[in-house]
């Protein structure tokens, strides 16, 4: 199986933070992106948002796992994690924060924090995850997922903790790399199930406060 690196980005364009992103070869797409900033929205998800969630969700699982694993394992994760009736419970459900990110008035990604301890084989006592952070490839590379990072952490303090942890697969290179840039350390690893295929995950933790 080919390893898991993150999608082509666009040839330069201007991240969130007002710098370039590094010179590429594809095709400048660069008029997309002119009023980017100003078009990228975080928000809280609601009740109302289940159904669009649940399609972006399922969606860019897809986008980030297949042909990395059997279809038949990610679909059946898919149609059991990513249904209306679970996104519609996780959005109500006091101990999840999800947040969106809207393009244009599009969601393009989305973050989800929860109540839920780190695995007691790391000998360490985190009560927070962040369990998703997932972004449309064509809004990767831009500084959008820093910026949902750091609303990520902002839900993480406003749950009174600090540290937060969060499971990877040990395959998803380009995800390991962002949270290192970020200040997450590798703390353990667990299994986690996908249909039938059982995944190795790192588990890394990190400071809210250093997002
Ligand atoms: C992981 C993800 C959320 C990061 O969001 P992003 O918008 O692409 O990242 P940003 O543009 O905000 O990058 C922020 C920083 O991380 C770095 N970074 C991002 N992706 C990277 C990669 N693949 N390798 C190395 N560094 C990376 C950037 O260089 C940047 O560093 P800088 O601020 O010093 O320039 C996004 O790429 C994504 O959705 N990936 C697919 C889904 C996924 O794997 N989710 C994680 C599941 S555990």
């Amino acid at each position: 199986m080919a390893e898991l690196t993150q999608s082509k980005k666009p040839a330069r364009v201007t991240r969130l933070d007002g710098r370039l992103t590094p010179p590429l070869n594809s095709n400048v797409r660069r008029h997309q992106y002119m009023s980017f900033s100003a078009e990228i929205v975080v928000r809280n998800g609601e009740r109302g948002d289940a159904a669009g969630l649940s399609k972006v969700g399922a969606r860019l699982f897809r986008q980030t796992y297949q042909g990395k694993m059997p279809s038949i394992d990610l679909e059946s994760y898919v149609a059991e994690d990513f249904n209306l009736e679970q996104q519609l419970a996780e959005l109500q459900d006091p101990n999840v924060t999800t947040l969106l990110v809207e393009k244009a008035g599009e969601i393009v990604g989305y973050a989800q924090v929860r109540q839920n301890p780190i695995p007691a084989s790391t000998g360490l006592n985190v009560a927070i995850e962040l369990w998703r952070i997932y972004l449309e490839r064509s809004s990767q590379g831009l500084g959008i997922g820093k910026l949902l990072l750091s609303r990520a952490g902002e839900a993480v303090r406003s749950r009174s903790e600090d540290q937060v942890w969060l499971g990877v697969w040990e395959r998803n290179l380009g995800a390991i790399s962002f949270y290192e840039k970020h200040g997450f350390h590798i703390a353990g690893s667990q299994k986690f199930n996908i249909g039938a295929e059982v995944h190795n995950d790192l588990v890394m933790v990190g400071s809210a406060g250093a997002f």
